[in-house]
């Protein structure tokens, strides 16, 4: 806006009224208000304790923070919209209430380590935010797995019927897929944990400022390494569009499943109506909406990866304009997190699972016949032979229209001769194959079998409560 002078305006530079507006990121940066008051609070405490600039400026400029910061948090403080940025906001309004003493805030720093250190702070709390949600996310699964732990169904491979399986299993599949979603949240905060402050424009400052003091205060494990680098690069927030891409692309894969099995074709589950939606045409319709929405968010959340990816590409070190960009795509991720975790608590909580529909659907397909061959290796017969022996019987069985359990004797026997040189007898394999013999059989380390899930959810349960909010 013509009259206030920009921060490095000395007098009025005549920049063109149409780039003005172009150039400013208020509206979007001002969201980092409260964070850039805290770190220019830890910064000119520094600037004080080092003799940089006078003790009372350094009083008067903590005091006057901390009252701005009190506003901000009461919504009082409202960035004045001639400000190019909220950096910009801030130095002008302490210049506006204290004069001289305001004036030296900005000394040691640069509005580039000023915004790094903005998107690390920020990105602190994104990052413990999403690993929270996550947290719920998984207990919600683990509340439906220990409900469902002998819930028969089988599992699909090329979406087709394969093995018998546990709704339990299934939930603790996408549980561990979490766990690792979070981790990633976690390894990226690690290697964020650094305080850019110190770096200033590009090359740090020749005034002697205490980059420890200064990275402890505002609670980072130690200043970052490199200047240059510290002001230019955005892989923290990357690798934190990296880590909630994966995540979303996971709930995607999980709400899609939520859609099929609660659709009246495969009538696996309802959807209770606090997370399904009616049609405003056909009456008879519920719609599983939240999933839909989940997995359509997905979209955007790529699409800030790429952006992130697409913006620092091709960037010469150090600090270039391109990098303001950054944070519309950082903001809209945590956001869309935001709505997405616990809409998917939600979700999870307001399936109700229909086991009859599920165990019937172990009753066509022989997801059994693997355990047919297994009985058969187990018995001496070499697999590829127990397999070309159990697909005959699966044949035998086709024809007749039954299982592999009702299969006799006989009919064995002319499927092949590898059941009775096996010993095996008609009326064992039948009580071999059921579901539920066939998962308890599954008691390998990471198997579906009952004593194996149990105690899966009851580490998940432990890793939750131990770690608490991450
Ligand atoms: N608003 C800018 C950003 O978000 C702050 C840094 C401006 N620095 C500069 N040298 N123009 O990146």
């Amino acid at each position: 806006m013509p009259g206030v002078l920009k921060l490095w305006e000395t007098s009025p530079s005549g920049l063109d009224t149409r780039v003005e507006a172009f150039l400013s990121s208020l509206s979007v940066d001002s969201r980092l208000l409260e964070i850039d008051l805290e770190g220019s609070a830890a910064h000119v405490a520094m600037l004080g304790a080092s003799g940089v600039i006078p003790g009372s400026h350094s009083e008067a400029l903590t005091r006057t923070l901390s009252a701005m910061l009190a506003e901000a948090r009461s919504g009082s403080l409202k960035p004045d919209a001639s400000a190019e940025d909220v950096h910009s906001f801030i130095e002008q309004e302490l210049t506006r209430r204290l004069g001289d003493a305001g004036k030296s805030v900005h000394a040691g720093r640069s509005r580039n380590d000023q915004v790094a250190l903005d998107m690390r702070l920020y990105l602190r709390s994104a990052f413990r935010e999403a690993g929270g949600g996550i947290l719920d996310a998984i207990s919600a699964l683990c509340d439906l797995a220990a409900e469902n732990v002998e819930t028969y169904m089988p599992s699909y491979t090329h979406l087709r019927r394969a093995q018998p399986s546990t709704l339990a299993f299934h939930l603790l599949a996408w549980c561990a897929a979490l766990e690792r979603d979070r981790g990633r949240f976690i390894d990226a905060a690690a290697r964020a944990n650094e305080c850019p402050l110190g770096s200033a424009a590009v090359v740090g400052s020749g005034l002697p400022l205490d980059r420890d003091a200064v990275a402890r205060a505002l609670g980072f494990s130690r200043p970052s390494r490199n200047a240059m680098d510290a002001t230019a690069d955005r892989d923290a927030c990357v690798e934190y569009a990296a880590a909630a891409s994966t995540l979303i692309m996971h709930l995607s894969r999980f709400c899609e499943e939520i859609i099929l099995w609660s659709s009246a074709e495969f009538g696996f589950m309802d959807i209770a109506n606090a997370c399904s939606t009616g049609s405003s045409i056909m009456p008879q319709k519920r719609n599983p909406d939240v999933a839909e929405l989940i997995r359509g968010k997905t979209g955007r959340v790529f699409g800030s990866l790429v952006s992130l990816l697409t913006i620092q590409k091709g960037l010469p070190l150090g600090y270039d304009r391109d990098l303001q960009e950054d944070k519309a795509a950082v903001f809209d991720l945590s956001d869309t997190l935001a709505g997405v975790l616990p809409a998917f608590v939600a979700l999870v909580q307001a399936l109700k699972p229909k086991p009859e529909a599920m165990e019937a659907a172990l009753e066509a397909g022989f997801a059994e016949a693997t355990d047919i061959a297994e009985l058969l290796v187990a018995k001496g017969v070499p697999f590829r032979d127990a397999y070309g022996a159990t697909k005959a019987a699966i044949a035998a069985a086709a024809a007749k229209g039954v299982n592999l359990a009702s299969l006799g004797d006989d009919e064995l026997a002319t499927a092949s001769d590898a059941f009775s040189l096996a010993g095996i007898k008609a009326s064992e394999l039948a009580g071999f194959v059921q579901p539920a013999a066939c998962v308890a059989r599954r008691d390998l380390v990471g198997g579906p079998a009952p004593v194996r899930v149990r105690e899966e959810i009851a580490r998940l349960y432990g890793f939750i409560n131990e770690d608490g909010a991450p």
